[in-house]
């Protein structure tokens, strides 16, 4: 057997202007050499693509650096360690790292966390037990604290993060009403027990998604957990009730805007009504992982959390499963499986 493997890796190859395109990304091999003393070769089983991703596609100074033209891109991945000569690690252990976009990697074992399933499958790790469900959990329950009774409303309810508040907010007594971009995604979320949903692409315009919501939340909305930003924000605004609390997570409708779009104009609700607006990060709450852990182990065997997950075949493929997450090709978690 040789001592040196080939990986497959996927780098940026230039930074997209607008809506990221196939030439934006290159697939490269590099040869991996035998793992050093203190060293362990990884074989990723599966890979992550996030939203985020795309604004470290950006040459600007945000809360993580830029990703680097010619250099593989990173993000979330669960692997299997093919030999180690550390020794925290042993042959067929599982790993969650940062080192994604690629099919394997040497490493020292710095930030590698070993992963035990507690019986989940392995991939649940990047989406509902990963940072998403915890985006999920800590954004609805820190941030958002809805309370028994109140109407929560959660944009991009089908995707990974949205899916999870929908159902964490059922689990708490709440009235739970649903954006998603698709007729298939709105009878998913109302077999997840969500109470209104809206498809909000047969509401074009913005006073049709803000009548929309009016009907669906004729009591008002409480706590609106933000993940897409643009008209669904000026929706919510006219329809949130005095004291609500807007936990800003994600506005994907505005990653690709070649140029800055004006703000909502309606902004002034957030005075009249008094309303709370915070942006929620999700490294900020990794104290509730404990927490979150431990509700999951009693939601999911109880069938009160369930998820979904889309998925592409091939480390080649990644780019093309990144690229849906924009043109909502994806239910539940998007996921590229490698290995
Ligand atoms: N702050 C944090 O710490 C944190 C952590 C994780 C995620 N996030 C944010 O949370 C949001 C959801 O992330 P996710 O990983 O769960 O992704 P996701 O919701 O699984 O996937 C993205 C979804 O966004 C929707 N979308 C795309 N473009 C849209 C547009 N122009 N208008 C309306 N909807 C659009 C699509 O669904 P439709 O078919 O419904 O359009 C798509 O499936 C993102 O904004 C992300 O940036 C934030």
């Amino acid at each position: 057997m040789s001592d040196t493997m080939i990986s497959r890796e996927i780098r940026l190859a230039a930074r997209p202007n607008g809506m990221p395109t196939a030439s934006d990304f290159e697939l490269a091999s590099v040869e991996l050499p035998a793992p050093g003393d203190g060293e362990l070769l990884v074989q990723n089983t599966w890979m992550s693509v996030d939203p985020y991703m795309r604004a470290r596609m950006m040459d600007r100074k945000s809360y993580l650096p830029p990703f680097q033209i010619g250099k593989a891109l990173e993000g979330h991945a669960v692997g299997k360690v093919l030999s180690s000569n550390h020794p925290d690690f042993t042959k067929n252990d599982l790993v969650l790292s940062m080192n994604g976009w690629r099919e394997a990697f040497i490493s020292d074992g710095t930030g590698l966390q070993k992963l035990e399933t507690y019986g989940l499958p392995e991939q649940a790790f990047l989406g509902v037990a990963g940072m998403p469900g915890l985006t999920a959990y800590a954004g609805l329950l820190r941030v958002g604290q809805p309370k028994e009774g109140e109407t929560v409303f959660v944009s991009g309810g089908a995707g990974a993060v949205g899916s999870i508040v929908c159902q964490i907010a059922k689990i708490k007594g709440c009235r739970v009403v649903a954006s998603a971009g698709s007729d298939d995604k709105c009878a998913w979320l109302k077999s997840l027990g969500v109470d209104e949903v809206i498809n909000y692409k047969n509401h074009a315009d913005q006073s049709a998604l803000m009548a929309a919501l009016k009907a669906a939340a004729p009591e008002g909305v409480d706590v609106y957990f933000e993940n897409v930003g643009g008209d669904h924000l000026v929706a919510a605004l006219e329809a949130m009730n005095l004291f609500g609390r807007i936990v800003v997570c994600g506005l994907i409708s505005g990653y690709n805007d070649a140029a800055p779009k004006p703000g909502p104009w309606n902004l002034f609700n957030v005075i009249g009504k008094r309303l709370r607006m915070e942006g929620l990060l999700v490294s900020d709450h990794q104290d509730m992982l404990g927490d979150f852990v431990g509700d999951l182990a009693a939601w999911v065997p109880a069938g009160k959390i369930k998820w979904q997950e889309t998925v592409e075949d091939g480390i080649e493929n990644a780019p093309t499963a990144f690229l849906k997450l924009f043109s909502g090709g994806n239910t539940g978690k998007m996921l590229v499986k490698l290995g």
